[in-house]
């Protein structure tokens, strides 16, 4: 299947050049352009009417899609914000603690978390426990104790590492090994939502999971869920007036305050007022995809081979810096969809990326670690590598 014809605008508007950061930001599908219309379209014709429009249609077509893509059984569990970091803060928001509580987390997290994290640590809010996840043959073990050990309020870690593309087949594992029920334990799936195949159906119960379209859903900016444990009745302190939606908990007695209640689902996650466009386009791919009979099996057996591919004519370059020798994560079966060379430092590293740039090869790179994302609009004849016999 000629998988380039779904990606012609975004194509077109780049020819000449290669671009290896889908892992960052995927070509938007053709399909998004009419969702986007549809959107402007829908908000002309409903008006005021429109957010009961979305909330009956476009949301729980979303939830079903999701949970269904994920396994989770309970497409109500899904809630959607503009960025994960918005749904991170307002999980961290439900612990309700005097003295700084434990997190459990890696040195592997992207900013959204680390950030926020080490900001909260400098408050004396958090005491972070930061587990490495090199070498990562023993990293679910080494989590494992260290959550076993610190009994932590929240862990936090990712499904893939966005700083090596290292796929933590365990997560099902580390998620049973928490014994604490009441540790909250949040799983960022963004380097994994439709690129890994992922099944949650044994940890749904246990998990909030956080992704959005920005990456491999294709949908650009401002489209991310997390999926909320079945049963949740936690209150978070950072809540919006859409978390008052739908069928409502019971009141409850706050000590004479006023008596703030939250949907019975996922909706108690929900924050406000947001731009649903990237909802339709997400709406968009998300049906294209079905339409084609492209599931994520599919998508990742496609992506895979193009790693191949181009590994393969990588070898062939025998490029001193560019070679499997310098590659974070050799095997395949522990790999996303993104290759990552470690290379000596963050100024070679820089260098060889501009160079790369100056050849139209796009990329990008973290510290001292460059990175080539795959996607459905790599075939082989994309992937033309002669341009590294000039770059040293
Ligand atoms: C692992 C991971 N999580 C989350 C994000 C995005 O976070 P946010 O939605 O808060 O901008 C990214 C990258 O954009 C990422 O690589």
């Amino acid at each position: 299947m000629a998988y380039q014809q779904f990606y012609t605008g975004f194509l077109n508007a780049n020819k000449g050049k290669q671009h290896y950061a889908c892992h960052s930001h995927y070509f938007w599908p053709d399909c998004t352009r009419e969702a986007m219309l549809n959107y402007w379209d829908d908000s002309a014709k409903y008006v005021d009417e429109k957010w009961g429009y979305f909330f009956q249609t476009l949301v729980p077509e979303l939830q079903q899609r999701i949970s269904k893509i994920l396994n989770t059984g309970a497409p109500e569990q899904i809630v959607f914000a503009p960025n994960t970091h918005e749904l991170l803060y307002r999980i961290m928001s439900c612990i309700d603690s005097a003295a700084p509580y434990k997190v459990v987390s890696t040195d592997s997290e992207f900013h959204s978390f680390q950030r926020q994290a080490s900001r909260l640590e400098e408050q004396g809010a958090i005491e972070l426990i930061t587990v490495p996840t090199k070498p990562y043959h023993t990293f679910a073990s080494r989590f494992k104790a260290a959550i076993a050990e610190h009994n932590p309020e929240l862990v936090f870690f990712s499904q893939v590492f966005f700083n090596s593309g290292y796929v933590v087949n365990d997560v099902s594992d580390i998620v049973h090994s928490v014994t604490n029920d009441n540790t909250l334990v949040v799983v960022d799936g963004y380097h994994g939502f439709m690129a890994k195949p992922t099944d949650l159906a044994d940890i749904a119960h246990r998990i909030f999971y956080l992704s959005g379209s920005y990456k491999y859903a294709q949908a650009g900016e401002g489209a991310c869920f997390a999926h909320v444990p079945v049963g949740c009745k936690l209150r978070p302190t950072y809540t919006g007036w859409f978390a008052e939606f739908g069928e409502l908990d019971k009141p409850r007695e706050t000590g004479g305050k006023n008596n703030v209640q939250y949907s019975l689902d996922g909706m108690r996650f929900a924050g406000a007022t947001m731009d649903f466009t990237a909802l339709y386009r997400l709406r968009a791919v998300l049906r294209m995809f079905e339409d084609n009979s492209l599931d994520v099996a599919a998508i990742n057996d496609y992506v895979m081979s193009m790693q191949r591919t181009f590994l393969k004519k990588l070898a062939d370059c025998n490029h001193p810096l560019l070679n499997e020798k310098h590659l974070a994560v050799n095997n395949e079966m522990n790999r996303g969809h993104f290759l990552t060379f470690e290379l000596d430092n963050a100024d070679v590293t820089k260098a060889l990326a501009s160079k790369l740039k100056a050849h139209h090869i796009l990329t990008d790179f973290r510290g001292n670690r460059l990175r080539f994302g795959f996607g459905l609009y790599h075939t082989p004849e994309y992937i033309d590598l002669r341009a590294l016999s000039e770059i040293p």
